[in-house]
């Protein structure tokens, strides 16, 4: 398809196998902290027009790629991209976030909705996908991504982003089996909306469920983890018949990291609320791990920067199986001089044990 993978470093530390140094990519690295994607968002008019044309998608990806040197792409585009195809009214309007005009409430709503077509509503991604590695050309691999069921539906159902999560909460209490049904058929709409990314040439996949964390226990395991371990479950091969290493990633999902890791997933993604020792004991060697910067670090002075960027190599310790990322995504007031600070440490980092041995 498009030649070998030159820098394979994120591929196999999610499957746990040997790296020379710890490979190094960060949430939302294609963003309003780079002066060149708010020019692009400029020429493109707004958001979704950007994810929408897989010309721009493309550039967009490859912008922090081309500034730093990351060890993954990860694909231009929307968790809402799924219900945006539902035909929700989407709008990102500026300051305010995604808002639907037609949020979805109730069972008749549900009713009206069906699994979009990849190769049909959601074209637009998959040919993005394909565009993106032709450009990469090897250099990094490609990370494909969704929301988790959970997260998405709490978008359709509050319309927009939300603090008490009112709707979703009320028909998790009202009509449980209502919700179930929203969230099976965002899981199958998922499933092959994952799969479609495969098939153009993702090269890992990642679940973000960003909203998992303002659950109870026991309905994080029914309502978000069950989905997504589906959706984990149902994942293809890629066109040369390996594996393609999938992350789940739950915001404020610490004290459930071994329940995630034990649904199958090749990697889990931690937040900057839990120490990587801990979570590394608590999944115990199943899984790799990816984080888990405090995205405000970056607002650090560069020596403290620095400093914290070490603490967290160091706390996840010797071995292989993880990858370094912040706890969640960077934010638009970020000074692009610090990622590139934060890039070169992990990427000169060598581990305390490692020195002292010579
Ligand atoms: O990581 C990357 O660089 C890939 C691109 C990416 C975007 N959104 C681009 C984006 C990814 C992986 C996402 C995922 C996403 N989208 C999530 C889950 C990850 C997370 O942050 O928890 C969620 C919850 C969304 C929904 C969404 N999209 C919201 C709430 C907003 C508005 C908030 C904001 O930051 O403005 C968006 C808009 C959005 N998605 C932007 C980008 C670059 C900003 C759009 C702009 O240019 O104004």
């Amino acid at each position: 398809m498009s030649g070998a993978l030159k820098n394979d470093l994120l591929l196999r530390a999610l499957l746990r196998q040997p790296t020379p140094r710890r490979p190094v990519w960060l949430m939302r690295q294609a963003g309003r902290y780079l002066p060149e994607y708010r020019a692009t968002r400029a020429r493109a008019g707004n958001f979704l027009a950007m994810c929408t044309n897989p010309q721009i998608a493309c550039e967009v990806t490859l912008q922090p790629i081309d500034r730093y040197p990351l060890d993954a792409a990860i694909l231009f585009s929307d968790i809402l991209t799924i219900p945006h195809a539902m035909n929700l009214g989407l709008e990102f309007s500026t300051g305010e976030g995604p808002v639907f005009a037609r949020p979805v409430r109730g069972a008749a709503d549900i009713d009206r909705l069906g699994v979009p077509d990849p190769h049909g509503e959601l074209r637009y991604v998959v040919d993005a996908v394909s565009l993106i590695r032709r450009e990469l050309a090897g250099r990094v691999p490609l990370i494909g991504f969704a929301g988790s069921p959970w997260t998405v539906a709490s978008y359709m159902v509050e319309g927009g982003g939300s603090k008490a999560f009112a709707h979703i909460k009320r028909m998790m209490y009202e009509a449980p089996r209502e919700l179930h049904r929203l969230l099976d058929l965002l899981a199958r709409a998922t499933i092959a909306y994952l799969n479609a990314q495969i098939a153009a040439g993702a090269q890992a996949v990642m679940l973000f469920d960003t909203w998992g964390g303002v659950l109870t226990p026991a309905q994080y395991r029914e309502f978000s983890l069950h989905y997504m371990a589906q959706a984990v479950a149902a994942l293809i091969r890629d066109a040369d018949g390996r594996r393609v290493p999938n992350i789940v990633f739950t915001k404020g999902g610490g004290a459930w990291l071994g329940a995630i890791a034990a649904i199958g997933c090749d990697a889990v993604g931690v937040d900057w609320t839990t120490d990587l020792s801990d979570a590394r004991r608590a999944v115990g060697g199943r899984v790799a791990l990816q984080g888990n910067l405090d995205p405000a670090a970056l607002f650090a002075p560069p020596a403290v920067l620095r400093a914290e960027t070490l603490s967290v190599l160091e706390s996840y310790g010797p071995g292989t199986g993880h990858v370094f990322n912040l706890g969640h995504g960077i934010t638009p007031e970020v000074d692009p001089q610090q990622v590139a600070l934060l890039v070169d440490t992990v990427r000169n980092y060598v581990p305390a044990a490692e020195s002292s041995t010579d």
